[in-house]
C-alpha cells in the first residue's frame, strides 16, 4: 500500500467499479416500476423504500472526491488514503460539477436523478480548473454584490442580471443556485451584508423577487437564504436570536414573503441560528405555518450546510432536505420511523416537495449543458449593472464627471488590487478583475506612473509576507496602506490633474466586521487622505474618494477633505471599467443608498446589542466544531435603519434613499386618487430632468400611519420607481399603488395585520429626508387586513425600543 503506483491503480479500479455499478443501477431501472415524470408523484413515493426516502431527504455529501480505497481490516488508514466520505457517493458533485456546494441522492430505478446545487449570490461558484482537464477553464462571471444591485433601485435591471446569472447556472450543469441572500442589514458590521440587499424589507423583497425571476427564467432554481433572522456571523451556528413577533413579521420575514409571493423560488434555505429558542430548520410554525400555509410556498426547504441539530425535528418542521447530508442523519430518520417517533407520512410530504422540483430540473430533463457560457456577453451586463448601482455621495463644485482631466494620481491599494466581491461562499471564481487603474487607462486617461509602479510592487511584497489562511473561513489581513512619505506627494500633485483615493474593505462568511480599522478608517488611511488632500488642494487640484466596500463605513470624520465621494461598492469583475463609466460621466450616477450611513457607530439602533452575549463557559467541541452558546436580543424591534433615524430624529451622514446625480430633477403634478381610502389608492408624480445631461432618478414613496394603538415609525417605504434615462428637459410620470397591506402594521395581540383609522400622509421623496411632495388621505374605520396564526412567540420579554 506504500507503493503510490499501486495505490493509484487501486483507486482507478475502484472508481471504475463504482461507475460500472451505477451504470448497472441505471440500466436496471425496471420498466414495471413507476418512473418520475411519467407516473404521478404519489406512485413514485409508494414505490420508494424507507431507506430511499431518508436518503433523498438528506444530501449526498459535499464534494469529497472519488470513493475511498478499501480499508484493510484491522489496519488504520494510511495518511495517503483519501478521507472517508461524509455521505453516500452516488451522484457526488465532483462527478458532475466540481466545486459545487452539494447534490441530492439519486434513485435510478425510479428515474430520480441527483440534482446539483451551487453558491452563491454574486455568480456561480464552481471550481475554475478541473483535475485531469488542462485544456479548459470553468470561470464564471462575478456580478456586482447584492448591496450594489439594491442601490440601483431598478428591479428590471436586477432581473436582467438574474437572467444572465441563471444562464451560467444552466450552462454549467447546475440545477439550483444557492441565492439570492436576503437578510436585512440590521447592523453595519454584519459580515455578510454585501451579499444582502438592504435595511428595508420592501427593497429586499423586490430585489430578491427580481433576481429569482431572472435566474429561474432559465429553467433552473434558486434558494432564497438565510431564512431567517440571520443578521450576524458571530456564533452563527449557535446564536439564539430573540425577536418580537412584530419585528419578525414587519422587518425580517417581510422580504422573504414578497419574494415567495412574487416569484416562487424553487427552494428556501433555512439559517444556522436559533429563533426564539429553536433552530429555524426545526420550527414548524416558521416552515409549515408561515412559509407554506400563509404565503403559499410550493418548493422545498433545505438547511444551510450543517445547520440545525435534530434531523427528525427538521423533518417534522417541514425542512425537507438536510444539506450537505451525511449517513448518520439518514439513519436517524430511518430509526425514528421504525421506532414510531416519526410518522412516515411526514417523509412522504417532504419527498413530494423535493420530487416536484427535481422533475423540473435540467438534470431531470437531461439538459446538455455546454460548460462554455458566453462570459463576454455576461461581463458586459455585469459592467452595466455595476455602474447603475454606484452612489455619488458628494460632488462639491461638480468635480465629477471628470472633465478636462488628462492624468489622475491614484492612491490606495485597492485602486490597483480592486475588490470585486466578498469572501466565503459568496465569492466567485472569475477569470479576471479590472482594477481602477486599468479601467481609467482603458478609457484613455493617464495614470500617474510613479504610483502605478510603486503600488503593485508594494502590494505584491506585502501579500507574500502574509500568513496563508488555515481554512476556508479565515481571511488574510488586508494589506495596510503604504506610507506615502517616500512617494513625494507634492510632486504627484504637480504632475497630475486630480487625485483619486480608493478605500477598500472586504468581509464574508464566518465573521462579522470590526469597528477598529474596518468600520473606522485605519490610521494609515486617515493620514493618506490628509496628505493627499493637503498636497492637491494646495495646488488648486481636487480629491475624489472611491469607496470599494461591501458594507457601511464611517465617513463623517474625513468627508470634508474630499471634493467628491463615489460609493462603488464591490462591483464585480468589470469593477474598474464600471467605476470609470461613472467617474467619466459616460453613465449618470443614479444609484441611491438602500442602507444608511450613520454619523457614528454609536448612533446605530442595534449597536447596544450586536452581536449579543456569548456564554464561553458553556462552549463545547474543539477547533472547527467548537460551539459557543450565544444570544442576541433585537431590542431595536421594528426600528431598523431609517425607521429609527427618521423617527428618533438622529441625523445620519447619508440617509437611506440618498444619492446624487450629474443632473437635477424637479418633482411636480403630484396627485392622489382620493382623500379617502377605499380599498386601493393611486398616486402619481411627474419627474423632469432640469439639468444639462441625461440622467435617471429614483423616486420613493413613504407612508406615515396614525399611531393611536400601535407604535409606528415616522415613515415607511411603500413604493419606489426609477425613471428611464431622461434627456435634459424630458419628463416622466410615475404611478404608485397603495393597497390595504401598505397601511397595516402587525399587531401581536390580535395576531393580525391591522390598519388603524385616521389620517395617513404620503410623502414622495428623492430620499428618506428629501421629501418633495406630500398628500393626505383618511381611513374611516380600523381594518383587519390579514389574520394570521400565532407563531414565533419569544419565550422571554424583550425591552423593545418604543417611540
Ligand atoms: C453558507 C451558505 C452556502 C452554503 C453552501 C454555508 O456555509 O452559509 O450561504 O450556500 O454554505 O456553500
Amino acid at each position: 500500500m506504500n507503493n503510490p503506483t499501486h495505490f493509484r491503480k487501486l483507486i482507478t479500479l475502484f472508481v471504475f467499479c463504482y461507475f460500472l455499478q451505477n451504470c448497472c443501477i441505471a440500466q436496471s431501472a425496471d420498466a414495471s416500476l413507476p418512473q418520475l415524470g411519467k407516473d404521478p408523484i404519489g406512485k413514485i413515493i409508494a414505490a420508494m423504500t424507507l431507506e430511499e426516502k431518508a436518503k433523498l431527504l438528506v444530501g449526498a455529501g459535499r464534494g469529497f472526491g472519488p470513493p475511498p480505497a478499501p480499508r484493510t481490516p484491522g489496519k488504520a488508514d494510511s495518511p495517503s488514503r483519501p478521507p472517508a466520505p461524509a455521505g453516500p457517493m452516488i451522484g457526488n458533485t465532483e462527478q458532475k460539477v466540481p466545486g459545487a456546494a452539494g447534490n441530492t441522492y439519486a434513485i435510478p430505478r425510479l428515474g430520480i436523478p441527483s440534482i446539483v446545487v451551487s453558491d452563491g449570490p454574486a455568480g456561480v461558484r464552481i471550481s475554475p480548473i478541473r483535475k485531469g482537464d488542462s485544456s479548459k477553464t470553468y470561470y464564471a462571471t462575478a456580478f456586482p454584490v447584492g448591496t450594489l444591485l439594491a442601490s440601483s433601485w431598478d428591479v428590471d435591471l436586477v432581473k436582467k442580471v438574474g437572467e444572465a446569472f441563471g444562464y451560467e447556472v444552466h450552462e454549467y450543469g447546475v440545477d439550483i443556485l444557492l441565492g439570492p441572500g436576503m437578510n436585512i442589514h440590521r447592523n453595519p458590521l454584519g459580515g455578510r451584508n454585501f451579499e444582502y440587499y438592504s435595511e428595508d424589507p420592501l427593497v429586499t423583497g423586490r430585489m430578491a423577487a427580481a433576481m429569482v425571476g431572472g435566474i429561474q427564467s432559465n429553467g433552473v432554481g434558486t434558494s432564497i437564504k438565510h431564512f431567517v433572522a440571520n443578521n450576524q456571523e458571530t456564533h452563527r451556528n449557535s446564536v439564539n436570536t430573540i425577536v418580537s413577533e412584530r419585528a419578525m413579521r414587519e422587518i425580517y420575514l417581510r422580504g422573504f414573503e414578497i419574494a415567495v409571493k412574487e416569484s416562487q423560488p424553487w427552494t428556501v434555505m433555512t439559517s444556522y441560528n436559533k429563533l426564539n429558542g429553536t433552530y429555524t430548520s426545526e420550527r414548524t410554525d416558521l416552515l409549515s405555518t408561515i412559509l407554506r400555509k400563509e404565503w403559499g410556498f410550493k418548493g422545498f426547504v433545505m438547511t444551510d450546510w450543517g445547520g440545525g441539530k435534530d434531523p427528525v425535528a427538521q423533518m417534522n418542521a417541514g425542512n425537507d432536505l438536510i444539506m450537505p447530508g451525511n449517513p448518520a442523519q439518514a439513519q436517524a430518520i430511518i430509526d425514528a420511523v421504525n421506532n414510531k417517533s416519526l410518522d412516515e407520512k411526514v417523509l412522504d410530504a417532504n419527498v413530494a416537495h423535493v420530487l416536484n422540483i427535481i422533475v423540473q430540473s435540467p438534470s431531470f430533463k437531461k439538459y446538455k449543458y455546454s460548460d462554455a457560457p458566453d462570459l463576454k456577453k455576461d461581463a458586459a451586463i455585469s459592467r452595466m449593472a455595476a455602474a447603475e448601482g454606484m452612489v455619488l455621495l458628494k460632488n462639491t463644485g461638480n468635480v465629477l464627471p471628470l472633465n478636462g482631466i488628462k492624468m489622475a494620481a491614484l492612491f490606495g491599494n485597492t485602486a490597483y488590487d480592486i475588490i470585486a466581491g466578498g469572501t466565503g461562499s459568496g465569492d466567485v471564481n472569475k477569470a479576471y478583475t479590472i482594477s481602477l487603474a486599468k479601467g481609467l487607462q482603458n478609457a484613455g486617461l493617464q495614470v500617474n506612473e510613479a504610483l502605478l509602479n510603486a503600488y503593485p510592487a508594494y502590494i505584491a511584497n506585502a501579500k507574500s509576507k502574509r500568513p496563508k489562511p488555515r481554512n476556508f473561513f479565515e481571511r488574510q489581513p488586508p494589506v495596510p496602506e503604504m506610507d506615502l512619505a517616500g512617494m513625494n506627494v507634492d510632486q504627484q500633485a504637480a504632475d497630475a490633474d486630480i487625485a483619486i483615493i480608493t478605500l477598500g474593505r472586504n468581509a464574508g462568511e464566518g465573521a462579522d466586521r470590526k469597528l477598529d480599522s474596518d468600520y473606522y478608517l485605519t490610521p494609515a488611511e486617515k493620514s493618506m487622505i490628509k496628505k493627499v488632500s493637503d498636497a492637491f488642494h494646495a495646488k488648486g487640484k481636487k480629491l475624489v474618494v472611491v469607496l470599494n466596500i461591501g458594507g457601511v463605513i464611517e465617513v463623517a470624520s474625513w468627508r470634508d477633505e474630499a471634493d467628491a465621494i463615489l460609493l462603488a461598492w464591490q462591483p464585480g469583475l468589470e469593477a474598474g471599467n464600471a467605476i470609470t463609466d461613472v467617474l467619466s460621466g459616460k453613465v449618470d450616477a443614479s444609484g441611491k443608498l438602500a442602507t444608511t450611513f450613520p454619523m457614528d457607530y454609536k448612533d446605530v439602533p442595534s449597536a447596544k446589542n450586536f452581536p449579543g452575549k456569548e456564554f464561553l463557559d458553556q462552549a463545547t467541541g474543539e477547533g472547527f466544531r467548537r460551539q459557543v452558546p450565544a444570544e442576541v436580543t433585537y431590542e431595536d424591534g421594528i426600528y431598523v435603519g431609517y425607521r429609527y433615524y427618521n423617527t428618533f430624529k438622529v441625523d445620519p451622514a447619508y440617509e437611506f434613499g440618498y444619492g446624487l446625480s450629474y443632473t437635477t430633477f424637479k418633482y411636480s403634478d403630484f396627485k392622489m386618487g382620493s382623500p379617502v381610502f377605499k380599498g386601493m389608492m393611486g398616486a402619481m408624480v411627474t419627474v423632469t430632468n432640469t439639468g444639462t445631461v441625461a440622467g435617471k432618478e429614483v423616486v420613493q414613496l413613504y407612508l406615515s400611519a396614525p399611531a393611536a394603538k400601535l407604535d409606528k415609525p415616522a415613515i415607511e417605504l411603500k413604493g419606489f420607481a426609477k425613471t428611464r434615462l431622461l434627456q435634459p428637459g424630458e419628463s416622466q410620470t410615475l404611478i404608485f399603488e397603495i393597497d390595504p397591506g401598505d397601511l397595516a402594521s402587525y399587531d401581536p395581540q390580535q395576531e393580525a395585520w391591522v390598519a388603524e383609522s385616521g389620517s395617513y400622509t404620503v410623502s414622495i421623496g428623492a430620499s428618506s429626508k428629501d421629501i418633495r411632495q406630500t398628500g393626505k388621505f383618511t381611513l374611516a374605520k380600523d381594518l383587519v387586513v390579514e389574520k394570521d396564526e400565532k407563531a414565533l412567540t419569544p419565550q422571554v420579554s424583550i425591552g423593545e425600543l418604543k417611540r
